[in-house]
This record gives C-alpha cells, sequence and structure tokens, in this order.
C-alpha cells in the first residue's frame, strides 16, 4: 500500500474514534429495543390499569346507573311522594350512595348531600364534584360522581357515589405504573450504556491494532478475550489473515531480496567479462559499440536490482538502529555540493538555501541517497522545454517541529492525479519514457522517508515540481 494511502486509511479511523457513545451501533440497538421494550411496558401496564382502576370506575358508574333505573321505577309508579320515600329510606344506608331530590321550588326534599352541586355537566354525562361528607369527627371533603335528572313535575334528582376511596386507589396505581416505566427506562439506558462502553472499548482495541498495523507494525495481533463471541471470533479471523499476510510478505521480500541479490553476482561476472572483451585488440568498430551497449544494459540491471534491495531493506526497517542524531544542513550542503557540477553541466542554475543549525534522527548515507534522488530526477525530468533556462532550487529549514528538506525545479512538473502513484516501483510518466532511469528512485525515497518517520511530499511548484521531505528535528 502507497504511504498516501496508508495515511488517509488512518486518519479514517481516527475520525471513527471521534465519534461519541450515541453514534455506536451497539447504544442504537438498545436505544430501539428499549424503545420496543418501554412500548410494550406500557401496554401490558395500561392493560392491569384497566382491569384494575378501570374496572373499579365502571363498577361505580354500573351501580349508580342500577339505582337510578330503581329509582326511574318508582317515580313511574307513585311519583314524586314515592321517589322522596325511597329517597329518604336508601339515605339512612351508611354506604357510598349520595342522593339529592329538590322540588320545583328549589326546596330540598330528600337526600344525603346538603346542597344542589356547583359543578357542571361533563361531556359523558357526569357531574364530578367535592361535597362534605359528615363523619365522627365533624366533616370531611370528598369526591364524588353523580348524574343529575330533571323531573317531569319539575324536580330534579340527583343519584351519585363518594369516589374518594376509588381515586385513592386510582392515584396509587398510576404512580406504581408511572415509576414501573421510569424504572425500566433507567435500567434500560444504565444497561445500555455500559454494554455500549464495553463493545467500544474492544472496537477501540481493533481499530489501536489497525492503526499499528499500517504504520508498519504488522506483528501487532488483536487481542481475544476468550469469551468466544462474535468480537472474539472477529479478532482470531483477523489475526488469522494477519499471520497469513505477514508471511506472504516476509515470502515476497525475501523473494525478491534473493532474486536481487543471487543475480548481482553473475551479472557483475558478466559485466567484468565484457569490459574485457572490450580491451581485447582486434574488435570492430560494430563489436565495441555491441558489448558497449550491453555493458551499459549491464549497469542499468544492476542499479535497478540495487534500488529493489534498498527499497526492501527501507521497508523492513531493519537500518532503524543506524538512526542517529544527524547534522543535516551539512549533509545537504554536501550532497549539492556533490550534484550541483553535475546540474551545471546539463546547462541547469541551481540554487542552494539552507539554514544553519538542523538536525534530526537518520542515516547519514542514506539522507545523502535520499536527496541526490530527488536532484537526479530534478535534472532529469525538470528541464524546460521551451528555451527557459532549467532551474534547481534546494532548499533545508525549520518550520515548528519539522525540518524540512525540498528539491524544486521549474519543469514540467507532476500532474496532481499522478503524484501518488509515481512513488509506487516501476512508474516513470509517458512523457519520461525516452530518459534512462528505471522508476525506482521516488520509491526509494518514499521508503527512506518511512524509516525517518517522516513525510514525503510531491507538490506543484508554479511552474515545476517541489518535492518536500518532512522529518521531526531532534532539538529540545
Ligand atoms: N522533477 C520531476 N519533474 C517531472 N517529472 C518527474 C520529476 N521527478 C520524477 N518525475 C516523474 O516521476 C517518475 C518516477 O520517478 P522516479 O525517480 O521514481 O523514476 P525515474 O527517475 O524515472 O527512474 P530512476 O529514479 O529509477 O532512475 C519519472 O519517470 C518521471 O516521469
Ligand atoms: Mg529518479
Amino acid at each position: 500500500m502507497c504511504r498516501f494511502c496508508t495515511r488517509s486509511a488512518v486518519r479514517g479511523i481516527r475520525f471513527v474514534r471521534q465519534g461519541n457513545l450515541l453514534n455506536t451501533t451497539t447504544f442504537r440497538l438498545v436505544l430501539i429495543y428499549l424503545a420496543l421494550f418501554v412500548t410494550s411496558a406500557v401496554v401490558l401496564l395500561g392493560y392491569v390499569y384497566w382491569n384494575t382502576a378501570g374496572f373499579l370506575a365502571r363498577q361505580t358508574d354500573e351501580a349508580v346507573q342500577a339505582e337510578i333505573t330503581g329509582l326511574a321505577e318508582q317515580y313511574a309508579q307513585g311519583g314524586l311522594a314515592q321517589l322522596v320515600h325511597t329517597v329518604i329510606q336508601r339515605s339512612r344506608d351508611p354506604r357510598q350512595s349520595l342522593y339529592l331530590v329538590v322540588d320545583a321550588r328549589g326546596s330540598i326534599l330528600a337526600g344525603n348531600l346538603d346542597r344542589r352541586p356547583a359543578a357542571t355537566l361533563g361531556p359523558d354525562g357526569w357531574l364530578d364534584f367535592q361535597y362534605h361528607r359528615r363523619t365522627m369527627d365533624g366533616t370531611e371533603e370528598h369526591t364524588a360522581r353523580a348524574r343529575a335528572f330533571d323531573l317531569t313535575d319539575g324536580s330534579f334528582l340527583i343519584v351519585g357515589r363518594d369516589i374518594q376511596e376509588l381515586r385513592s386507589i386510582e392515584q396509587l396505581i398510576t404512580s406504581s405504573l408511572a415509576w414501573a416505566i421510569a424504572l425500566t427506562v433507567a435500567f434500560g439506558l444504565v444497561g445500555g450504556v455500559i454494554i455500549s462502553r464495553n463493545m467500544m472499548a474492544r472496537v477501540d482495541q481493533i481499530n489501536q491494532t489497525s492503526r499499528n498495523i499500517m504504520r508498519g507494525d504488522l506483528s501487532q495481533r488483536v487481542s481475544v478475550v476468550g469469551s468466544g463471541d462474535e468480537l472474539d471470533q472477529l479478532a482470531e479471523s483477523l489475526n488469522n489473515m494477519l499471520d497469513q499476510i505477514e508471511s506472504l510478505m516476509v515470502g515476497m521480500r525475501e523473494v525478491t531480496d534473493n532474486i536481487a541479490h543471487d543475480l548481482r553476482s553473475p551479472l557483475n561476472r558478466l559485466r567484468t567479462r565484457l569490459e574485457r572483451a572490450l580491451m581485447q585488440p582486434g574488435a570492430t568498430e560494430e563489436v565495441r559499440t555491441e558489448l558497449e551497449r550491453s555493458i551499459s544494459d549491464a549497469d542499468h540491471l544492476l542499479s535497478t536490482f540495487n534500488s529493489l534491495l534498498a527499497i526492501a531493506r527501507a521497508e523492513a526497517g531493519s537500518q532503524r538502529d543506524t538512526l542517529s542524531s544527524v547534522d543535516l544542513s551539512e549533509l545537504v550542503r554536501g550532497a549539492t555540493e556533490l550534484y550541483a557540477p553535475v546540474a551545471e553541466e546539463a546547462g541547469m542554475v541551481c540554487t542552494v538555501d539552507i539554514e544553519d543549525g538542523l538536525s534530526v534522527f537518520g542515516n547519514r548515507e542514506l539522507l545523502v541517497q535520499a536527496i541526490a534522488n530527488l536532484m537526479d530526477n530534478a535534472i532529469k525530468h525538470g528541464g524546460q522545454a521551451d528555451g527557459v533556462p532549467p532551474q534547481m532550487l534546494v532548499r533545508a529549514y525549520k518550520e515548528g517541529r519539522k525540518v524540512l528538506v525540498s528539491v524544486s525545479d521549474n519543469g514540467p512538473g507532476i500532474a496532481e492525479q499522478d503524484r501518488k502513484r509515481v512513488l509506487d516501483r516501476f512508474v516513470r510518466l509517458e512523457v519520461s519514457r525516452n530518459t534512462p532511469g528505471s522508476g525506482l528512485g521516488l520509491s526509494l525515497v518514499s521508503a527512506l522517508a518511512h524509516l525517518h518517520s517522516g513525510e514525503l511530499t510531491l507538490e506543484d511548484a508554479e511552474p515545476g515540481l517541489r518535492v518536500v521531505l518532512r522529518m521531526s528535528t531532534t532539538e529540545v
């Protein structure tokens, strides 16, 4: 995977990690489950309410209704006198029934209510009101429910019940149900948070391992808790996959290394033989030209093998132990002094701008190699076609905690969409087909930047290309 892809993937994971608890799938599932659970609890408790408090209320209404039917019969049989008589008798009963008969002039004729209630009729045709009930110690305010009728002779009848006790039962049931729902929601939420946090911690651990692997430590593995659940199974599958990838990568690296290594010696021998043959007297001009071409091809192959080996070594990270504090100012100055004559020979104006006292943690030879590759590219690919003198600018400077080395030219540059892929092995742009090279120079610089925990960026120098190598300073 190229370096840029790795960085964006790492950024992606960080983004996911920044999400809060509400964004986790587990917590969302818990909320959905909780909503379903609360809905079913409300339906169930509603049914319980309907069967308890509701049943009592309906029973009270039915009792009143039955009394009304009885009194209506009395009134039909014996008129107001019989009704008053029956109401007087029934009012003596100390149960919860309430009565009041008032004549057309407004005088109370019978009943245990001492006045006509001031309440207005409800939409269900019932009167809900407060009244004063006589007790042993005086009076108490009670709630009542009744029906009222205008009789044909102008008098007025109220039949009802004291529902004080019923209201208390209703209140008790309602508050119990409210508490039950509140506790269900509270326990559900607390449980959800605990489960989600637990899951998040494990997913975070998998993310952390992936990040470490993407940074180059392929030996990392996701930890397995041992519970055998889905996350454990996922961790095991990931670990098996990583084992396979690691063994494939090690195998590939070994094969590349071995091929490059084993082919180098016979190639060197071949080159020596060709050189010797070239020195033999008597060869025709044609043979000499062919021999010289063959030597140049062998050189190209050797340099390709060397580059491949250098990239493999840098990617393996085995040279990390060789890194030490390096004076980068002096190092870049040395490299430019070495390459400036080559640039000038190619007709290029080479400008150098290096800040003093820059230091990084690195390998001197590898850093010189990286800078040389960049300068080589500027000389090879940075030439101007339209007659403007080709220029190269090498800078080394500090920016915050970072030390930057940049090599810019005023050539054709690299189009934005090609800047990532030129870092891959053997990629050469179409325009460079006629220049010598194998497309490994930038791959090596990229691998070396990675080895130095640095960053390599290709930018538009307007015109031309600017390649920037960014590393951390060792200054305290
Ligand atoms: N300064 C530059 N200006 C324009 N194009 C460039 C520049 N540097 C690199 N490139 C393009 O990127 C390609 C890859 O560069 P890289 O250094 O990897 O390979 P190379 O220079 O072609 O060969 P090698 O470095 O192996 O000798 C080049 O072939 C070229 O097309
Ligand atoms: Mg190159």
